[in-house]
């Protein structure tokens, strides 16, 4: 936790004097974090049954793939995370923010909490008040963070929302349609009343190291758009063989009638046009036509919380019989 603090310390002070991070294509260990979901998670998940379904394996990021998950019955929860920042965000901070709040105020904090506007010491106490829900390494990590943020803006003219220092995604709140625990209050009561008691775990890891660290079985693997950052590790212009090689590792790790959400597509489909944007994921060779194992499903696209009407998104997916 202390390596954790201090680089998150680090970030902070490089970004008020002005670095620029270096964009390397793909993520670290200590980067910035999604703050919201970018996907369409709701639409996904409702392409499939969740009755008697009850273990997911998934990206942590902002949390809302688990949030998601756990509001629709799933009560064991492996996440995974290149990004070990994302620990205490999703499972400090926004899991407590469930704990501590009804629906809308669930929603009015998030939305006050990333405006351009709020002033520091309202930030700084916004965190505050999350605290006592928090667990102690979690609480620890905030309070540190918060108190150093504080610190070193408090004299500053252009004072910047620390969520726009360490975050993504902060523009238009917390979305209702794409994150199946915010489709409805009653979602939401659901996963409050149960959040304390289901079992969420996080571990540090590449997505391509699992198959050979996981031994168990899950009914759901969702592993985001993760592939729009894997040429590292398949390569620039990869191609289906080099994908398909890679998955067929994550095989074991599915129980029967188990689904894999492959890659999250966002906007790749132009609507009344019939096919995807090619290549289908960037820096890859992958064509539409090449995924024969696979279903490739058309998502709708969410802005500013309302349904795109030029563009569409897909899902690549696999299932198990
Ligand atoms: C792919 S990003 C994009 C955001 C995403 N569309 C969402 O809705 O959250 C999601 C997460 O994947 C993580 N990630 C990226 N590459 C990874 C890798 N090779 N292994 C594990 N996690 C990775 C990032 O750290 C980030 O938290």
């Amino acid at each position: 936790m202390k390596q954790d603090v201090e680089i998150t310390k680090i970030m902070i002070l490089n970004y008020l004097k002005g670095y620029k991070r270096k964009n390397t294509g793909s993520f670290r260990e200590y980067d910035k974090i999604y703050a919201t979901t970018t996907e369409n998670i709701d639409a996904y998940l409702n392409l499939s049954n969740f009755k008697d379904k009850d273990s997911a394996l998934t990206v942590l990021a902002s949390g809302d793939q688990a949030f998601s998950l756990a509001s629709l019955g799933i009560k064991n929860i492996t996440t995974f995370d290149i990004n070990k920042l994302t620990e205490y965000y999703a499972l400090g901070l926004k899991k407590s923010a469930i704990l501590a709040f009804n629906y809308q105020e669930f929603l009015n904090y998030f939305n006050t909490l990333f405006s351009p506007n709020i002033t520091l010491e309202k930030l700084s106490d916004m965190i505050k008040y999350l605290l006592p829900y928090m667990d102690l390494e979690y609480k620890l990590y905030w309070q540190e963070i918060i108190d150093y943020n504080y610190k070193l803006q408090k004299n500053r003219d252009n004072q910047v929302n620390l969520f726009h220092i360490l975050f993504y995604s902060t523009a238009h709140g917390i979305s209702k349609l794409k994150n199946s625990y915010l489709a409805n209050e009653e979602r939401y009561n659901y996963l409050r009343s149960i959040i304390g008691n289901i079992n969420i775990t996080y571990d540090c890891l590449d997505v391509f190291d699992i198959p050979y660290i996981y031994e168990k079985e899950y009914d759901f693997i969702l592993l985001s758009n993760i592939l729009d950052y894997a040429t590292y590790y398949l390569g620039e212009h990869w191609t289906y063989q080099d994908l398909r090689k890679e998955l067929d590792k994550f095989k074991k790790l599915l129980k029967s009638k188990g689904v894999i959400y492959i890659a999250y597509l966002i906007g790749k489909k132009i609507k009344g046009i019939d096919t995807f944007e090619s290549p289908l994921i960037l820096n890859s060779r992958l064509m539409d036509s090449d995924l024969t194992q696979e279903e490739l499903l058309l998502i709708p696209h969410i802005e500013n919380d309302k349904v795109a009407n030029y563009i569409e998104d897909g899902i690549i997916l696999e299932r198990k019989l």
